[in-house]
């Protein structure tokens, strides 16, 4: 049985693109399957692609909300979907305890550093000011903490010679949108 998957994003949705196009023709495709994608605000740029591509969309406004409130429309919604995994892919919002143990080793995040040196924003921001020459990407399960859940997997990033943040954040997404994909192949195989 195909595992039925909720991606939620914030922003333009690049690494959901790229993990809705394994599911339909990828290394996803007999493992997977995108059930919804979900926004925490309507201006989502991700949300538009994924209508176009005819997948259920919803989106609620978090701004105002206290967290537990946001979280337990959330879990409202989500109720309706039967759901094995949530994959955040920029989703800008720590979740509450609740939403954790209501999807417990069910929901996953990719960051963009290496979670045990930096947390939070900006993650390829800090890789350029630090001068790294190389970053890592991870890839985690989400518990209440900001970036401190369990470390599924990590990818290194060669950044020798990216003179510029878009160079670095290029090569970093590159990264991302491939091992994201192969990540989850093996949590869902
Ligand atoms: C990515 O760098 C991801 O690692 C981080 O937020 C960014 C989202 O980009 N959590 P996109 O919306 O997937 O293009």
């Amino acid at each position: 049985m195909k595992k039925r998957i909720a991606i939620f994003i914030s922003g333009r949705g690049s690494n959901m693109k790229a993990i809705v196009e394994q599911c339909q023709t990828g290394i996803l495709k007999d493992l997977a399957e995108v059930v919804l994608v979900f926004a925490n605000k309507q201006s989502a740029g991700g949300l538009e692609y994924a209508n176009e591509l005819g997948l259920a969309t919803a989106s609620i406004e978090s701004k105002g909300l206290k967290r537990t409130t946001f979280d337990q429309k959330v879990l409202t919604l989500l109720s309706d979907y039967n759901l094995d995994y949530i994959v955040l892919a920029g989703y800008m919002r720590v979740l509450s305890s609740e939403f954790v143990a209501a999807y417990p080793k069910q929901i996953i995040n990719i960051h963009p550093a290496d979670t045990t040196q930096h947390q939070g924003l900006n993650g390829y921001d800090w890789a350029f000011e630090e001068g790294l020459e190389t970053t890592k990407v991870t890839v985690h399960y989400v518990d209440e903490g900001l970036d401190t859940g369990t470390i599924i997997a990590q990818h290194s990033v060669d950044l020798k010679g990216a003179v510029t943040l878009e160079e670095v954040e290029r090569r970093g997404l590159a990264v991302e949108h491939y091992f994201y994909s192969k990540t989850l192949q093996g949590i869902f195989e």
